[in-house]
């Protein structure tokens, strides 16, 4: 599938990553909170075209945005449809299409991602809105009882019919298997979460084939392979990047044009430096850059503080970490470059 292809590509174009700006109601009120902002339709709204209408930030280090549906279909204050304003910067939209991750009958500390029924109508829609690509989350948790083989297959399977869905409704499905750095306890070695994490892609990958996905027209996002984050011995830049890509080599076929990662767990910062490092690595088969929601958006949501005033300043702090990232994606980001923002 070609034109599949063709947007997969786009997606990962040197240089440049996704905003993940795809909250859900309740996950945007925890991201509010950090400034006390009540969360209404046009607090969001606000928000995320504060987000859209940095220009700079958008035209060059941008190639998608990933939204929910509430903000595919919204429009500006100004009454502009975002999906305009994405497509003057030349970004993809693209839309979260699970309905969030609910507990496995059965299972301790496991979950499971639902929403596959009424998909196909749905894709549909939003493919019609021009949605170009879609994504889904599963969530792997680390635990005294978790993963289990249950829990990793189920959503293996799950994410593989997401994925059939979306292509054959012309959407380039990114497949999102997060193994939790932030779970509870979060004290796992970096050993454990490289162990889980093969696992899961093993098993994304075994189910992705059996379902007949086209692995040229998808994208995968997922978790850098981290110690938790209560874990009392932690890993340098130089470890997470080199076991993070091991992993991949050991699980992810060629075929897949592009991995991007999801920021979870990690710093602004630590997200930036750890991109930058796996890029460094030579001979890498796919291109490697950025889906984050957190280490693109804290920044500027704390400048932005839900005053209109604050605009500029919250634009300037979301373009730095979009340059930062993608100077990360082409393994050229230095320490040095954020020092000297913060000094400014
Ligand atoms: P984070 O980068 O904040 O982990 O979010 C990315 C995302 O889309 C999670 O589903």
């Amino acid at each position: 599938m070609p034109a599949l292809n063709a947007i997969a590509r786009k997606l990962v174009t040197r240089g440049k990553g996704i905003l993940a700006a795809d909250e859900s109601e309740g996950t945007i009120a925890k991201r509010f909170a950090l400034i006390g902002l009540p969360v209404t339709l046009e607090s969001r709204r606000d928000y995320r075209e504060m987000l859209f209408r940095s220009t700079d930030a958008m035209n060059k280090y941008i190639s998608g945005a990933i939204l929910t549906e509430e903000t595919l279909e919204q429009s500006a204050k100004d009454g502009t449809p975002f999906r305009e304003l994405l497509a003057e910067a030349d970004v993809i939209p693209g839309i979260k299409v699970d309905r969030g991750a609910f507990p496995i009958p059965g299972s301790k500390d496991e979950k499971i991602t639902e929403g596959l029924d009424g998909l196909r109508n749905r894709l549909a829609h939003y493919a019609e809105l021009g949605a170009g690509f879609a994504k889904w989350r599963g969530v792997i948790a680390i635990t005294n009882y978790a993963p289990s083989r249950n829990g990793i297959r189920t959503n293996a399977h799950v994410l593989a019919r997401y994925a059939m869905y979306c292509q054959e409704a012309g959407i380039v499905p990114v497949v999102e298997p997060e193994v939790l750095a932030d779970g509870e306890p979060g004290d796992h070695s970096i050993e454990r979460c490289e162990e889980v994490t093969m696992e899961t892609l093993d098993a994304v990958f075994s189910e992705l084939r059996l379902a007949g996905v086209d692995l040229a027209g998808m994208l995968l996002k997922p978790n850098m392979v981290l110690p938790g984050v209560r874990a009392a011995e932690r890993a340098s830049v130089e470890e997470v990047a080199r076991r993070t890509v091991e992993t991949l080599r050991h699980s992810v076929p060629a075929a897949v044009p592009g991995i991007a990662f999801l920021s979870g767990g990690q710093t602004d910062e630590q997200a930036t430096a750890h991109l930058s490092a796996m890029n460094q690595i030579d001979a890498l088969p796919w291109t490697l850059t950025f889906s984050y929601g957190r280490a693109l958006q804290t920044a500027a949501l704390v400048a932005w503080d839900g005053q209109e005033k604050n605009v500029p300043k919250a634009q300037a702090a979301f373009e730095h970490r979009a340059r930062m990232n993608s100077l990360a994606a082409l393994g050229e980001w230095r320490p040095e470059l954020d020092m000297a923002a913060r000094a400014a």
